[in-house]
C-alpha cells in the first residue's frame, strides 16, 4: 500500500515543559477526510498546531508525501503544501474579501493562477463574489466562514487542517459549510485533517475518525465502527 498523505509517528509535544501530547500517532490518506475528536483541553488544537509548524515536538516524527517535514517552520510547512485554519478568526475585518482572498493566495507566483483560484472561491461561495468589495469585518459570521474557508482554499493545499470549522456558526451555515468540504473532497480530491466538535456532522463525512483524550490516542477507525463501539458513544457522543 502507498504511503499515506500524512504520518504523525509518536509525538510528544506542548507549551515549554508543559507536555500535553503524550505520544500521538495519525495517518491521514490521500483523497480522504480524517476527523478528530474529543473532549475540550485533550489536545486537539495542539495537534493540528504542531503538524503547522506553530509548535515543535520534543519527540516524534512528522512526514508528509514521503518527507520528514518535523520542526520545519510554519511557512516551510505551508510551502509544502499544509494549510492550517486555527480556531476563531481566522480573516482580515479590515481588508475587503477580495483582499483577503489575495492574502489567502500570497504563495502562489502568478497572479493568473490567484484569479482563477479566486474564480473557483466565487462558484463554491456565489455570496463572496457579491461581496467582494465590502470589508470582511462587515460580513455576517457564516459569510466571514467562508472567507476564512475561501482563504484555505486559495493556495490549492494538497492537506487542510481545519479547527473546528463549526465553532459559533449558525445550523444551516454549518450545513453549508460541510457540503463545501465533501464537495472539494469528491470533487477536487482535497484531503482533509478536521478537528470537531460536532461529532455527527464530522462522522458524516469522514472517513476516518480518531479520538484524543488526555493528549493520547484513544481510538481510530471508520465512523460506523465507532458507532458500533457502545462504550466509545457513552463516553464521547455528548462533546
Ligand atoms: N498557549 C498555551 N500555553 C499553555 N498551555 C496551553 C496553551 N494552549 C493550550 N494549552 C493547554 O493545553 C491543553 C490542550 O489544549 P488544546 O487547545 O490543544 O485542547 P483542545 O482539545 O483543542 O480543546 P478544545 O476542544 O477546548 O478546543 C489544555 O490543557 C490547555 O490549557
Ligand atoms: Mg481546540
Amino acid at each position: 500500500m502507498a504511503e499515506p498523505l500524512l504520518t504523525v509517528d509518536n509525538l510528544v509535544a506542548g507549551y515549554g515543559r508543559l507536555e500535553i501530547l503524550h505520544g500521538v500517532s495519525l495517518r491521514v490518506e490521500a483523497g480522504k477526510i480524517t476527523g478528530i475528536i474529543g473532549p475540550n483541553g485533550s489536545g486537539k488544537s495542539t495537534l493540528l498546531k504542531t503538524i503547522a509548524g506553530l509548535l515543535t515536538p520534543q519527540q516524534g516524527r512528522i512526514r508528509f508525501q514521503g518527507v520528514d517535514i518535523t520542526g520545519l517552520t510554519p511557512h516551510e510547512i505551508l510551502r509544502h503544501g499544509i494549510m492550517f485554519m486555527p480556531q476563531g478568526q481566522r480573516i482580515f475585518p479590515r481588508l475587503t474579501v477580495q483582499e483577503n482572498l489575495q492574502m489567502g493566495g500570497y504563495s502562489l507566483a502568478q497572479s493568473a493562477e490567484v484569479n482563477q483560484r479566486m474564480g473557483a472561491v466565487f462558484r463554491l461561495f456565489p455570496i463572496l463574489q457579491e461581496k467582494a468589495h465590502q470589508l470582511a469585518g462587515e460580513l455576517s459570521g457564516g459569510q466571514q466562514a467562508m472567507v476564512s474557508f475561501g482563504m484555505a482554499m486559495m493556495s490549492r493545499p494538497r492537506l487542510i487542517l481545519l479547527d473546528e470549522p463549526s465553532a459559533g456558526l449558525a445550523p444551516r451555515i454549518i450545513q453549508t459549510v460541510f457540503e463545501r468540504i465533501a464537495e472539494l473532497n469528491r470533487g477536487e480530491g482535497m484531503t482533509f485533517l478536521i478537528v470537531e466538535q460536532n461529532i455527527r456532522k464530522i462522522m458524516e463525512v469522514a472517513d476516518t475518525v480518531y479520538i484524543l483524550d488526555k493528549g493520547e490516542n484513544v481510538f481510530s477507525g471508520r465512523p460506523e465502527e465507532m458507532r458500533s463501539r457502545e462504550e466509545l458513544m457513552a463516553l464521547y457522543l455528548h462533546l
